[in-house]
């Protein structure tokens, strides 16, 4: 669906739910890829993420009684979901999909930004739910720019972020680290961004794309955060540190270099949280590589971090699976392929690559046509263009 066939669905849905669509106004917010730096930013490393031009809609109409109401095309379609901003408190299952929207609410009451007037709104979201494109984080965003403009808040994009973060930690349970929402929140067309997760510094990197595609290719294979083992994956990471803590005045696993990991790498007990620590350490500095690379113009010497990237997160992290493995590995033997890795926190969703226009082609055959023969079901595969960070739309 184009803009404005979104608009149009939208407007239908939101007059048969909650009477005319007057006044009503479109809001956006992208979904990202990252294209290196993975599971990094738990971890006080670099990240090196881009906003992408399919996302989150929400046509939305403010309401002065403090009540919220949604409901949404895509998600339990039909049903409209009703609560009292009084009354948000904590998680709760029979909410569904709006617990994102409920709890950056009460991320924003919980630190000092008070929300009173809600809205009805219609959601659309175009990014496959569970495809490792961050769904949730642009929702969480989506409703934090809205609830910034409906209550007159003056809270900065890179705040929004955290605040999204602050949601998926304390609302829904979910350690995860600020790339997705940050990347969402300060997104730039054709832009990335080169993130210091300790610091939170960070700049804009212009990606040049012209005779290459980044390609998405999505494992189909669905999965949400809580049901993987993504906690575990922190908690192990957080155990190597404490052991090299012991020994050492380190605040992060990212402040340290590859070869002052290899030294003292023998702290850590356990063989496994030897190994998360390793990928997180060599992952980090990769990252910092890569966009030197990038910066001097080596898209090639890019391409192999990203491959390197991918095997360091099958081996010592282990959040790969066959169907990732598959994708990558099929994308590394096609002929004009700059580079492919998984994106995202992995255990399915989403693979991406560096692909030369010329071999697009023959390259999403090859990759549909290997893959449905060992998994037994179709990826999808297409391009993705890099976009802006979220607005009011219409
Ligand atoms: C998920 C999390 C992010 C990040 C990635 C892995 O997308 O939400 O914070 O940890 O996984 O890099």
């Amino acid at each position: 669906m184009d803009h404005q066939e979104i608009m149009t669905r939208l407007q239908e849905e939101f007059g048969r739910q909650y009477g005319s669509a007057d006044g009503a106004e479109l809001w956006f917010a992208p979904g990202r890829v990252n294209l290196i730096g993975e599971h990094t930013d738990y971890n006080g490393g670099h990240v090196f993420p881009c906003a992408i031009t399919i996302g989150t809609y929400a046509l939305v109409r403010k309401r002065e009684d403090g009540l919220l109401r949604y409901t949404s095309l895509n998600q339990d379609p039909g049903r409209v979901y009703e609560k009292k901003i009084s009354d948000i408190e904590a998680y709760t299952p029979e909410d569904g999909w709006t617990n994102y929207a409920n709890g950056m609410i009460k991320a924003m009451q919980d630190n000092g930004y008070p929300v009173t007037f809600g809205f009805d709104a219609v959601i659309y979201g175009n990014i496959p739910v569970g495809s490792g494109l961050s769904s949730s984080a642009s929702l969480l965003t989506l409703i934090g720019v809205i609830l910034r403009a409906f209550n007159g808040i003056d809270v900065t994009n890179e705040k929004i972020a955290w605040l999204g973060q602050y949601t998926e930690n304390h609302y829904i349970g979910v350690q995860s680290g600020i790339m997705d929402e940050f990347a969402i929140a300060m997104g730039k067309k054709d832009h990335a961004i080169y993130l210091d997760t300790a610091t939170l510094n960070f700049t804009y990197a212009p990606i040049d794309l012209s005779g290459y595609k980044l390609m998405i290719m999505n494992t189909n294979k669905k999965r949400g955060l809580h049901d993987s083992k993504y906690n575990e994956r922190v908690a192990e990471c957080t155990r190597a540190l404490h052991d090299l803590q012991k020994e050492l005045n380190l605040a992060t696993l990212g402040a340290l270099s590859p070869e002052e990991f290899d030294q003292v790498s023998y702290l850590i007990e356990d063989p496994v949280c030897r190994k998360r620590a390793r990928h997180a350490v060599y992952e980090n500095d990769r990252t910092k590589r890569a966009v030197e690379a990038l910066n001097k113009g080596d898209l090639q010497a890019f391409g192999d971090l990203m491959n390197e990237s991918h095997l360091s997160l099958r081996d010592d992290y282990e959040v790969t699976g066959i169907e990732l493995d598959t994708l990558a590995q099929t994308a590394w033997m096609v002929d004009g392929v700059i580079g492919a890795r998984m994106t995202g926190a992995g255990f399915g969703g989403c693979a991406i690559a560096i692909v030369k226009d010329e071999a697009v082609e023959r390259f999403t055959k090859k990759i549909v046509d290997t893959y449905t023969k060992e998994i037994g079901y179709a990826p999808s595969v297409y391009a993705a263009e890099i976009g802006d960070g979220p607005g009011r739309i219409g």
